[in-house]
């Protein structure tokens, strides 16, 4: 396509291809220079900070959208639409009273060229990493696609970032990385198993390249979320999750067979070893994960916490003097409670007050019987703790879908 022919860059003189990473950057004498200035201070009141939020338009983006700007700071979105809508963003801005603190730009964190342009005309201090391709299926029939969206997209916003002086980053992983856990709780001592899909292997790799650019520099100051099951929607039911096609994941099927749009839901095996026989997992509120992420901008800026690294794969890094931290710093982020496919539809139907279909059928292959938080390490360190339960989140959930039944496609 047109993005990938070479095109005339004003911004370094250089002719390049956006795509391609110019790791060069790194042994130019003058950029080197650069590189060793010291990273942005979120030693500040939020109001004085600017956050780069990629991939904000999507579900998990757009909540924590909200929270950032309800605390206070700037935010500018990245986001090239490729799984959300812009509507999104204009909900943020209605929903928060604070568009004019809300910058978006409809932009594939691919192009390097345009990146830079962001990162040259807003005074970014920390960047929250949300955009990637997250369908498990799909990534097993298009791994090209997922590695070069998911990986070299992160390299090449990784790269633009550190050019700016932009070293404090918050990465969107997954409990995916633990595989078919070895320990329930899963806490942050658990060792990560290799992934069984390349959706999967993109969260492991990515969270292994951060921390292998801390090793290197280690000015960076990396946090790496692991979620569990985001479901919910904000509480005006103005925002919410708004999957393309039929949904693959368990609550927004629910959701749709409550509206009609479905016929019956598929509940992928009743013999697990759980307590029903169905899959049991840690749905999270996904207003508790956006809040998470607000305070681990607290947590980075040494405002809260110890800092120490707890947990297989943290580091402590030094301490700037104004507190901003360094280091790569693992989190879970769940309720600590596991839920039942069973449960969840119950629960789903005392939101929405009707009986809903399902049947049984066989295991979804891939699927784990159980997968459940400790959220210990997020207490202590981020002072953080999940305050909505599985009712609550259906509640949300079911007030979006049915103002939105066709998501953002009014
Ligand atoms: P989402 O698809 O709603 O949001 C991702 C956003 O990134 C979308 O708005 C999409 O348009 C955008 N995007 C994708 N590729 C892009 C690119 N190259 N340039 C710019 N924007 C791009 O997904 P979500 O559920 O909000 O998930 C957000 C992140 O959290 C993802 O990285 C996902 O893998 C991760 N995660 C999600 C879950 C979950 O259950 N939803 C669980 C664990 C981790
Ligand atoms: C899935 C992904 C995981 C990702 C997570 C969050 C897979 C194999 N794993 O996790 O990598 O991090 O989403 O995005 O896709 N279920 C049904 N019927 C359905 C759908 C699901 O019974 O129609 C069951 C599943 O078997 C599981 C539970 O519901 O027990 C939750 O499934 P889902 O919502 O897809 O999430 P995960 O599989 O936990």
């Amino acid at each position: 396509g047109s993005e990938m022919c070479i095109r005339d860059s004003t911004l370094d003189g250089k002719t390049c291809t956006p795509n391609y990473l110019t790791i060069a950057s790194t042994y130019n004498k003058e950029k080197n220079e650069r590189y060793l200035m010291a990273n942005k201070s979120l030693a500040t009141a939020p109001a004085d900070q600017t956050i780069l939020v990629t991939g904000g338009a999507g579900f998990i983006g757009s909540h924590t959208c909200v929270e950032l700007l309800e605390q206070g700071y700037n935010v500018v979105v990245v986001d090239d639409l490729s799984n959300s809508s812009e509507e999104a963003i204009r909900r943020i801005g209605e929903i928060t009273g604070k568009p004019e603190k809300l910058t978006f730009y409809q932009v594939d964190i691919l192009d390097r060229e345009v990146l830079d342009k962001v990162f040259a005309a807003h005074d970014i201090d920390a960047i929250i990493h949300f955009a990637g391709f997250k369908a498990v299926g799909e990534s097993t029939q298009k791994p090209l696609e997922y590695y070069w969206n998911n990986v070299t997209g992160s390299l090449v916003l990784f790269d633009v970032a550190r050019n700016h002086d932009v070293k404090n980053i918050i990465f969107s992983s997954s409990a995916t990385v633990y595989g078919d856990p070895e320990m329930i709780p899963i806490t942050e001592d658990c060792p990560k198993h290799e992934a069984t899909n390349p959706y999967g292997e993109t969260k492991s790799m990515l969270e292994r390249i951060l921390t292998d650019l801390h090793r290197a520099d280690p000015e960076w100051n990396v946090v790496l979320l692991r979620y569990f099951n985001p479901i919910g929607a904000h509480e005006s039911g103005r925002i919410g999750e708004d999957p393309k096609g039929i949904p693959n994941n368990l609550l927004p099927y629910v959701a749709q067979v409550a509206t009609g749009k479905l016929e019956c839901i598929q509940v992928f095996g009743d013999d697990y070893p759980t307590p029903d026989g169905t899959g049991v997992r840690d749905y999270i509120h996904v207003v508790d994960l956006a809040r998470g992420h607000v305070k681990a901008l607290d947590f980075m800026g040494g405002k809260v916490g110890t800092g120490k690294a707890i947990g297989l794969g943290s580091i402590e890094g030094p301490v700037a003097e104004d507190g901003t931290r360094s280091g790569v710093a693992i989190f879970n982020l769940g309720t600590g409670t596991g839920s039942s496919v069973l449960e969840v539809i119950k629960s789903f139907e005392q939101a929405c007050g009707k009986e809903l279909q399902y049947r049984i059928i066989e295991r979804r292959p891939g699927d784990i019987a159980e997968n459940y938080a400790a959220c210990d390490k997020a207490a202590t360190e981020l002072g953080w703790v999940a305050e909505y339960d599985l009712a609550r989140m259906c509640a949300d959930a079911w007030n979006w879908q049915s103002q939105n039944p066709n998501g953002y496609n009014a």
